[in-house]
């Protein structure tokens, strides 16, 4: 059977973290159609189907939304209307059309009170309004569409920058404290391994529906993820000399005005069965984070 690899691929969010490495990744093998607000404003769903009404596309990966939990927490109704109502409108279009729809969500649909690692079965249980909009979402486009994909992600790292190797790099640099909370765990995760995870989603297994948990393999709390980067920036030649953290605990952050869920490392068992092979560490993966920083 003849297989067309190169497909006509939207991406919603495309300014954003990890839509702007799924843009550049795929722009050399596919047609990539990179979908801002200012084309399609999903704080409006009812404008979504004049929108998207003359695109000719295969498959539509929405990587956009309301990512901040405080944001949320102190607007729901537009946290709804952008995380839930427009990927269920955007869903049911994508339904009707034949297109491959493919959805990113969150660990944070976790409430986060166990210790074990959590599968596409675990409950899901919300503790803020982000995380209630992105529960909403998911169960949205999986009811408008029950072959859409529904990809959960976790602390994202990549060329976009913007995350935790940024962050502690640039508090280092800046000889600023290098207090981080350790007790909060969850898996740092590669947009860019997340772009090549999604390619074989959108190409060959375009069968695969529902749930799917993408993220590297391991489990980290912030501190671990901000120690391990400041070493590989030693290691790369980004900073001069070694960088100590120090722990400091989640009660020591009143400002958060969203409830934060402590354990919420998902099992990413489900992916590797897929792709028949286990997802890198972390570690590995913010290696060549780390390592392509260096070469900038
Ligand atoms: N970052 C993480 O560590 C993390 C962890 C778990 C899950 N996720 C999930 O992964 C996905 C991608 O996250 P990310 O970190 O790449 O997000 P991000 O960097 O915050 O980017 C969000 C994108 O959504 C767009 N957007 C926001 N509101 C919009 C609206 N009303 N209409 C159209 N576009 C809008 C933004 O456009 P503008 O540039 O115009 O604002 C931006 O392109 C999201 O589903 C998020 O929930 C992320």
């Amino acid at each position: 059977m003849q297989t067309n690899w190169n497909k006509k691929v939207m991406i919603l969010g495309s300014s954003g973290r990890l839509g702007g490495t799924l843009v550049n990744q795929y722009d050399q093998r596919h047609q990539v159609i990179p979908c801002r607000r200012v084309e399609v404003d999903l704080n409006q769903p009812e404008t979504l189907e004049a929108a998207l009404a003359g695109a000719d596309v295969e498959v539509v990966i929405n990587a956009a939304a309301l990512t901040s939990p405080d944001v949320c927490e102190d607007d729901p109704e537009q946290a709804r209307r952008v995380n839930a109502d427009s990927p269920g409108r955007m869903a049911a279009l994508c339904r009707q059309r034949g297109w491959r729809f493919i959805h990113l969500s969150t660990d944070y649909v976790f409430a986060g009170q166990g210790s074990a690692l959590l599968d596409e079965t675990a409950e899901a249980h919300p503790v803020n309004a982000y995380g209630r909009s992105k529960r909403e979402g998911e169960l949205a486009v999986l009811s408008a569409n029950p072959e859409a994909l529904v990809a959960r992600v976790s602390w994202l790292f990549g060329p976009q920058g913007g995350g935790m190797p940024e962050t502690a790099l640039q508090r280092a640099r800046a000889g600023q404290p290098l207090a981080f909370i350790e007790d909060k765990w969850s898996v740092p995760t590669s947009t860019v391994d997340i772009a090549q995870w999604l390619e074989r989603l959108f190409t060959d297994l375009t069968g695969v529906q529902g749930l799917l948990h993408l993220c590297n393999t391991g489990v980290a709390t912030w501190r671990d993820y901000a120690q391990v980067s400041l070493d590989l920036a030693h290691r790369h030649g980004l900073l001069e000399r070694a960088y100590p953290t120090q722990g400091c605990r989640l009660r020591d952050f009143p400002a958060f005005k969203a409830a934060r869920p402590p354990f919420t490392v998902m099992s990413n068992a489900r992916l590797a069965w897929l792709l028949g092979m286990s997802p890198d560490t972390w570690q590995v993966a913010l290696d060549r984070h780390m390592a392509s920083l260096a070469q900038r």
